[in-house]
């Protein structure tokens, strides 16, 4: 399908009006180009310029179930026929049912939810509510982590994008990561003897036990390298948290809802946390919508105690409606199965990807979430830009794939590889056959 002469002046415009009138995230302002998204469909999203994209990014890796899934748009229309909205405080039949429906999915004893309208806002309630619960207040975050883009969550964050805003909120303490390929101990898993998890117990005993409330960890972390952490070290961390009466918080706000091939990541190994935060693939993206999780422990704290948590949107209705078709769909559709079998596939075939082309350094991922690190050189691993870069030839790279109909998400050294979890084996397959001839262009970079 080719634009014609007046879809191409609305485009115009609408790029002119964005311009204008929009402050964009995580950019300069000066200069704005990008498509027209009007529609999508299962994995895919148009362009008004007619063009279809194989979306391996979920966008913000956040539609799980792909566009406009049938399931969740139609309880979409059908709730907002009935109430869009009623204030927090009264009951309603979709929050309800969907707060039961998470604790009924959730890991552990996890029971109690307080819904928020994304991310960020979930981590801010959870770590409010462990310093409630605990009466410490210090939180311990990873270097390598994103937890939100407001004040407190970026402070979590170890994510470069927080100087801009230092000193941040008080109380945050930044340890060493699970990051394998780069380990910061230079030590090699198994004979590390997990001490990047070791090193959160002596950072809590450096730090004082008597004053950390909680440690929060991406199971998996998403954005900034999508890192698996080593068998034993979630299990470990725990570990440590319960001899310190330390609180667990998991970050699942991109790991979870069945990306890595299970309803949460947290389920690959033996551990449960605390607290649990959720949003992204909650309502896949169709109406934004978080949740903090909390433990009968923790929720049982607040039946006599005020829980000074609150927003004018938590559980809005259209969004739990959302929510629960969203829940349905991936039990109906096998959503998650598919997700673990596409995700097999996904795995060899990025190996051979990775024997064909030097520039790529390690693959990683679970499920269908996948990062692929790129290198200069094999051998001493050396990155094409430094931390908190962006690579010229990545950015060439990715640009490249989206002339051909792929929207790659990338970042400093690495492509992630993030596809709605209903990805078809063809769709999978045509995708990473772009993904295959773009990467070309690295290995010329790096003169192989
Ligand atoms: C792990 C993690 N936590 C929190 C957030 C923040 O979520 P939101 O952008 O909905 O506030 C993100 C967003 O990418 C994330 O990846």
């Amino acid at each position: 399908v080719h634009a014609n002469t007046g879809e191409l002046a609305l485009k115009a415009r609408i790029v002119e009006l964005e311009q204008q009138y929009v402050l964009h995230s995580w950019s300069k302002q000066g200069s704005y180009d990008s498509p027209v998204v009007v529609g999508g469909e299962g994995s895919w999203f148009f362009d008004s310029d007619g063009n279809r994209y194989l979306d391996f990014s979920s966008q913000a890796m956040s539609n799980n179930l792909g566009h406009q899934h049938p399931d969740v748009v139609r309880a979409i229309v059908d709730q907002a026929n009935k109430l869009c909205y009623a204030v927090p405080s009264f009951a309603t039949e979709p929050r309800a049912l969907l707060a039961q429906r998470i604790a009924d999915k959730s890991p552990g004893a996890l029971t109690k939810t307080l819904f928020t309208t994304g991310g960020a806002e979930a981590n801010e309630n959870a770590i409010k509510m462990a310093r409630f619960f605990t009466g410490k207040h210090k939180i311990l975050t990873r270097w390598r982590s994103y937890h939100g883009a407001t004040a407190g969550a970026m402070t979590l964050s170890g994510d470069p994008r927080r100087w801009a805003m230092e000193p941040g909120i008080p109380g945050i303490v930044r340890v060493l990561d699970c990051y394998c390929y780069r380990c910061p101990f230079q030590l090699s898993h198994p004979e590390c003897k997990l001490r990047c998890a070791e090193h959160i117990g002596e950072v809590i005993e450096l730090e004082g036990h008597h004053t950390v409330a909680a440690v929060l960890v991406e199971p998996v972390v998403g954005s900034s390298g999508i890192m698996v952490p080593p068998d034993g070290y979630l299990e470990r961390v725990a570990e440590i948290c319960r001899a310190n009466d330390v609180l667990l918080i998991f970050d699942e706000v991109m790991c979870g809802f069945g990306r890595t091939g299970t309803w949460f990541a947290c389920q690959h190994w033996n551990v449960a946390p605390d607290i649990m935060t959720l949003a992204k693939g909650l309502t896949a993206a169709h109406i934004p919508l978080g949740a903090v999780v909390v433990s009968a422990q923790i929720a049982e704290h607040f039946d006599d105690r005020t829980l000074y948590c609150g927003l004018t949107y938590s559980g809005h209705a259209l969004a739990c409606a959302a929510g629960l078709a969203a829940l349905d769909a991936y039990e109906r559709h096998e959503v998650i199965d598919n997700a673990r079998a596409m995700g097999e596939l996904l795995g060899s075939k990025l190996q051979r990807i990775a024997d064909r082309h030097h520039s790529v350094g390690e693959i990683r991922g679970l499920g269908l979430f996948w990062a692929v690190e790129m290198v200069r050189d094999r051998e001493t691993r050396e990155r094409f830009v430094a931390w908190n870069q962006t690579s010229p030839v990545l950015t060439q790279v990715a640009k490249e794939a989206m002339q051909k109909g792929l929207f790659l998400p990338v970042r400093w050294n690495f492509f992630m590889i993030v596809p709605p979890l209903i990805i078809t084996q063809e769709e999978l397959l045509h995708g990473l056959e772009i993904f295959d001839e773009v990467l070309e262009a690295a290995d010329r970079e790096i003169g192989v």
